[in-house]
């Protein structure tokens, strides 16, 4: 089926707008914990996954998809394949922080061609396309390009693997001395937003999985930012985990000089 990328991202957008009326309206959310104690879900995350694969299901049928949840991990090689973390910082959504969003990325033959990343929380809707620049609510934003003394830092913790924290701290640590200050604020994907839209000017964290990053990647190189490994290496489009990088070129050339030293 010949469906454009434009179609497919109204699509998209329709869809969190909707599904993000559901996390503004839940309440008793109840956590229940995956890999460990600070890995955790809750019913929201898997309905709106089963909201979004259904309707894009029916929207485009035939297509793969590669989620957080439900062990619904499809082959990214096929022809179309959707991206998505239902809700992206669910630890801020269990406790309150009124700072998580639903994420979603398309890819068509093995390449990421549309993106939407949309914070209930501030109405704000992230969208990108290949070749077509990034947007915030319909308004195209840019990376801002300033050195890295000149911009804030947003870092993740890889929460989840305990071997990286030494180093992450450590990395950390160089980062504040180099930048205006740092925010770990608990999305990956909004972190990546911020990057794009010239909030902050480099996000970094040990270990992600794809559906964390894949449409804030598209969104930060649309807004002519570049995304990498967290040593500067090409960031896999395979869905297995990675390292992430991304910033301004200016912040990206200090940052890789800064950890390399
Ligand atoms: C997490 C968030 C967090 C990052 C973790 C991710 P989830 O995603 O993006 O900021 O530090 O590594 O796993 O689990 O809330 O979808």
């Amino acid at each position: 089926m010949n469906i454009s990328d434009e179609k497919i991202l109204e699509k998209l957008t329709e869809l969190e707008r909707d599904c993000g009326e559901m996390m503004l309206r839940a309440h008793r959310i109840m956590a229940e914990t995956k890999s460990g104690r600070r890995d955790v879900v809750t019913e929201y995350d898997r309905r709106i996954q089963e909201i979004m694969v259904g309707e894009l299901g029916a929207f485009l049928p035939g297509t793969r998809f590669f989620c957080e949840e439900n062990d619904l991990q499809e082959s990214l090689s096929a022809e179309h394949v959707f991206v998505i973390d239902p809700i992206d910082g669910t630890m801020n959504f269990v406790r309150g922080f009124n700072h998580s969003c639903i994420s979603a990325a398309y890819m068509r033959g093995g390449e990421l061609t549309a993106s939407a990343v949309y914070n209930p929380y501030t109405g704000e809707m992230f969208t990108a396309l290949k070749g077509g620049g990034a947007y915030l609510n319909g308004r195209r934003i840019s990376v801002e390009d300033a050195p890295l003394s000149e911009t804030v830092v947003c870092f993740g913790t890889a929460p989840y693997y305990q071997d990286l924290t030494d180093r992450m701290f450590d990395m950390t640590k160089k980062l504040f001395r180099a930048s205006l200050d740092i925010r770990r604020e608990g999305t990956a994907e909004l972190d990546l937003c911020s990057v794009a839209a010239g909030r902050a000017g480099l996000f970094t964290e040990l270990m992600l999985s794809f559906w964390d990053y894949a449409a804030g990647m598209l969104l930060v190189q649309e807004a002519g930012g570049i995304c990498c490994t967290s040593d500067g290496g090409p960031l896999p489009l395979t869905g297995e985990k990675s390292s992430v990088a991304a910033g301004s070129p200016k912040a990206m050339a200090d940052y890789l000089r800064i950890i390399r030293e």
